[in-house]
Parts: C-alpha cells; sequence; structure tokens
C-alpha cells in the first residue's frame, strides 16, 4: 500500500476534472484570450472580493508577481520572518526585484501591527521605501496556523496607513476558509492583492491565482509577460481550476478532519509529538524526540513501508492530509509506526 503524506500537490485530477480538461474551450491566451482561462479568472476574483485575477503557472509565480507589480527596486518587504515568500521562493524577491526585506518574528504567523508599524520607514532619501507588507494565510511554516481574521485587519490598516500595499500569500486561504468559516473575500479584503493555489489540496493539477485591483492587475499582466508565466491554450488547466474551486473547496473540511485523527495516532507513540491543540488545517509537523531516531532516518524507515513523508528539519517531520489519502492510510500509518517504534 502507498500512502503519500508529503503535500496536498501530490494529488492526481479525478475522472470528472480530466473529462473537464478535455472537454475545455481553448484560445490563445495571449493573443486573443482563452475563454476557459477568463471564466476561471473572473470566478476567482469573484470568490476573493477583486477586481479581477491573472491565471498563472504557480503559487511562487503569483506571489512574484505581486512582489514586481508593488515595488521598485531597492524597496523593502516585510514578512514573518518564515514566510514562504522569504524562505522557501529561492530568494526570488531579491534577486528578481531588487528588494531588502525585514522579517519579523511572528506568532503562529500573525505579525504583531506594533512591530509592522515600527518596521515601516519614514520618508527620508538616506532610507529604503517601504514597498509591500505580505501575510500569509494559512501559514505554512508553523504548521498551517489560521491567521486571525482581526489580527489580519490590524496589519493591513497599520500598512495602508502609510500607504504601503499588503500582499497575501493564499497559497491554502481556501483551507482557512473552511477551517475558519470566514469568507474569502473578508480574509481578502485585508490584503490589496491575494494568492491562491488551486493545485493545493483542490485538486487541480496545477495552477495559481493572483487578484487585485484592477491598476494592479495592470502592472502584474506585465510582470507575468516578464517571468514568462503567460499560456497560450492554457484552458485546459484552468478548467481543472474551475472544477477545484467550485466542487472541492468544501471537502477540504474532511482533510482537517483527517489531520486531527493523524495527530492523535502520532501521539499514541511516545517520543512523537504535535503542536498543542493540534492541527488547524491539514498540515502536522511531528516533532520527533526519540533517542537515536531522526526526523530523516524516521522519514526513511516509513518510507520502506510505503508511507512517504518529508523530513521539514532534523527533528520535524511533515505530514500533509489531502484528497488522495483516507482512514486506510492513517491504519498504515500506525501499522508502519509500530512496526519502527516497538
Ligand atoms: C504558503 C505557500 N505559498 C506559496 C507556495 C508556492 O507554491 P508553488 O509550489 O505552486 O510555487 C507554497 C507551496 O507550498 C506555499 O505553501
Amino acid at each position: 500500500m502507498e500512502s503519500d503524506f508529503r503535500s496536498d500537490t501530490v494529488t492526481r485530477p479525478c475522472a470528472a476534472m480530466r473529462a473537464a480538461m478535455a472537454a475545455a474551450e481553448v484560445g490563445d491566451d495571449v493573443l486573443d484570450g482563452d475563454p476557459t482561462v477568463a471564466a476561471l479568472e473572473k470566478e476567482g476574483a469573484a470568490w476573493l472580493g477583486k477586481d479581477g485575477a491573472l491565471f498563472v503557472p504557480s503559487g511562487t509565480m503569483a506571489n512574484q508577481i505581486a512582489m514586481g507589480a508593488w515595488t521598485r527596486p531597492g524597496d523593502e518587504l516585510i514578512a514573518e520572518r518564515e514566510a514562504h515568500v522569504l524562505v522557501y521562493e529561492a530568494g526570488a524577491a531579491g534577486a528578481l526585484h531588487g528588494l531588502q526585506s525585514v522579517t519579523l518574528a511572528g506568532h503562529k504567523g500573525a505579525l504583531d501591527p506594533a512591530q509592522v508599524a515600527a518596521a515601516l520607514r519614514p520618508d527620508f532619501v538616506h532610507c529604503p521605501r517601504t514597498g509591500l507588507v505580505c501575510v500569509e494565510q494559512t501559514h505554512m511554516a508553523s504548521g498551517g496556523s489560521v491567521v486571525p481574521l482581526e489580527n489580519l485587519r490590524a496589519v493591513a490598516e497599520v500598512a495602508r496607513a502609510a500607504g504601503v500595499a499588503v500582499h497575501m500569500d493564499g497559497a491554502r486561504l481556501a483551507h482557512a476558509v473552511v477551517a475558519s468559516g470566514v469568507a474569502a473575500r473578508d480574509y481578502a479584503a485585508c490584503a490589496d492583492s491575494v494568492s491562491l493555489c488551486l493545485s493545493k489540496g483542490l485538486g487541480a493539477p496545477v495552477g495559481s491565482l493572483i487578484a487585485g485591483p484592477a491598476e494592479f492587475l495592470e502592472r502584474a499582466r506585465r510582470v507575468r509577460k516578464q517571468l514568462g508565466g503567460w499560456m497560450r491554450q492554457a484552458g485546459i488547466i484552468a478548467a481543472a481550476g474551475r472544477m477545484a474551486l467550485a466542487e472541492n473547496v468544501e471537502r477540504l473540511a474532511d482533510d482537517h478532519l483527517l489531520a486531527k485523527e493523524l495527530a492523535a495516532v502520532v501521539e499514541g507513540f511516545s517520543g512523537l509529538g504535535v503542536p498543542a491543540g493540534g492541527p488547524e488545517t491539514n498540515l502536522v509537523p511531528v516533532r520527533v524526540e526519540r533517542e537515536g531516531l531522526g526526523a530523516e532516518q524516521l522519514a526513511a524507515s516509513l518510507g520502506e513501508r510505503g508511507v512517504r513523508v518529508m523530513a521539514l528539519s532534523p527533528a520535524v517531520l511533515r505530514f500533509v492530509t489531502h484528497r488522495d489519502v483516507s482512514g486506510e492510510n492513517i491504519a498504515h500509518l500506525q501499522r508502519s509506526l509500530a512496526q519502527i517504534l516497538s
């Protein structure tokens, strides 16, 4: 049996999604537009409560388009110190847009609005301009934590009072929506631009959206072109994205429930622990605190038994639940852990 808990990006499109992709109406999106891409962009923008959206290949590109559209070289980017845009995008903010970063320690991904206010640069010729504040919902590095709406509002208020735009890395915004019951557009209202991944838990094989106001989208379109992210008959993959957004958001609740079950199973083994309170969404970081056993070694032993997980650090494994794992895979994990740890 194979149980792949490495990421919610490992899902394969279901038969209905493949059929929708095969039947998609397409055009050259660069020359005259692709009707299926246009429909996805419209639906995504409506869900997020923004003027419009652009379909792009990845979450990283969506975030980097926001960086390029909001800032100028030499500007500063304020973000939580473990934010995806700072830690997991290969230094793109500096390499592509000439940004330097101000990193703030957060609490489960939430920035302290007072710290953000203190980090904003004055309008002084010797200082860099503060170009952008970036927030992340859900926060990946802290294990899929949902950043509270009130916190996002407070951060936005501080940034906007200084005339600084806020970008929300909403790769897993849909997970926050389902876990909290807060509407996507309410979270998105706390940011000027928002990215959303259709391939993280929502079941599409590829694709993200970057949404925002009309004047931002004009600049964003240009940056997308500069990054080579404008696609041609992309309706084939946009059709999957449309289905992901229309049909696969509510079911994320199943993944969140499964993550709680997984955490309970893991906690049954001495020397393995999950963050207090358990997982809020579908990511489960597991501390490995057993004498002589590191996270990589445990991942390798699980791998030999068909259970695939990711070692985030020498002492932390990450499990992710998604539509292609079920209770049977949790039982497989439990059996495998019992064999390895007994
Ligand atoms: C919070 C967050 N933002 C952005 C991304 C980047 O997405 P992609 O892998 O599609 O570039 C990820 C990927 O896991 C993520 O977790």
